[in-house]
């Protein structure tokens, strides 16, 4: 391959989980705008005429499947319609999520002791069992094809243990304790070794599997105390913005990273430095 064209996914084949969130749509512009052809699975998909809205420059190569990542069927009828249309995909981005705001209500995020069994379960599902399914399903179509790039979407609060103290105005402030849940980082922790696991048993069918690591990103309705606090924990002491990780997708999903796999890709602005 051409040293200039390492970096193309011009012609890819994507399916990006959560395309219609913050990050997703980020992920879905950037590979479309490349050249890609872009399948979003979500559970709730706008119409053909809102994707040209969202995304006006390259709407021509974007799709939007109805996909409840935590149902195999779901997934495999989902990679069922990109097959038909465009082929095997290329690449996986297994980007839905749940998480918890410090906006959320008091019963999904107060003390570890009282944390609801069925909200662990819950989160658990989306995030670790549906990044397994989703591997499963289309990854094995990757593996029978003899290539692929999974990115899995980590968390820095998935490598480590949520700063506590960030979220401590919210008690001073409402009266009510805001404790970062559990839920969301065992959920994510898991995700480091489901990549190892898979870099390791698919690289001789030359399918490539990462982690992709975001810290906190920006958004206008998070609390002025909650960013301020957050960024003082930054050593580039400013939240991220959500076109920061665009570059890091384009290296994961193409052939600059040919000879990586299994490895975690930490965009964080330094957060796991200190
Ligand atoms: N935004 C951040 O600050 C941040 C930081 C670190 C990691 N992350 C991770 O990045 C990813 C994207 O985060 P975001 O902030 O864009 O989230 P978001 O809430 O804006 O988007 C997540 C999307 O996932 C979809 N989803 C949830 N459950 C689903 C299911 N069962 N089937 C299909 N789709 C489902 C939601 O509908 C939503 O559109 C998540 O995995 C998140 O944990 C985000």
């Amino acid at each position: 391959m051409n040293n200039k064209d390492i970096f193309s996914v011009q012609d890819y084949i994507a399916i990006v989980t959560g395309g219609m969130g913050q990050l997703g749509k980020q992920f879905v512009k950037t590979l479309a705008e490349r050249g890609a052809r872009v399948a979003i699975f979500a559970r709730h998909i706008p119409e053909p005429a809102q994707i040209c809205e969202v995304f006006p420059e390259c709407c021509k190569r974007i799709i939007a499947i109805s996909v409840d990542i935590t149902k195999k069927k779901s997934i495999q009828d989902g990679l069922d319609v990109v097959l038909k249309k465009w082929g095997t995909p290329h690449v996986l981005i297994n980007n839905a999520g749940l998480d918890t705001q410090p906006s959320a209500p008091p019963e999904v995020s107060g003390p570890f002791e009282n944390f609801p069994e069925e909200v662990f379960r819950e989160v658990v599902e989306v995030n670790l069992v549906g990044t397994f399914l989703a591997c499963q399903v289309v990854g094995a179509a990757m593996a029978k094809e003899g290539r692929g790039s999974i990115i899995n979407i980590g968390s820095i609060y998935g490598m480590l243990s949520p700063v506590q103290d960030i979220y401590a105005y919210k008690a001073e402030k409402t009266g009510i304790p805001f404790v970062k849940p559990v839920a969301y980082c065992a959920s994510k922790s898991g995700i480091y070794n489901l990549t190892r696991y898979l870099a390791t048993y698919w690289a001789s069918k030359g399918v490539r599997v990462n982690t992709l690591t975001p810290s906190g990103v920006w958004r206008s309705t998070q609390d002025p105390e909650f960013q301020a606090n957050y960024c003082a924990r930054i050593p580039i002491r400013r939240m991220a913005r959500e076109d920061e990780f665009n570059g890091a997708i384009i290296f994961l999903a193409s052939q600059a990273s040919s000879y990586m796999t299994g490895s975690n890709l930490v965009i964080d602005g330094g957060w796991t430095a200190w």
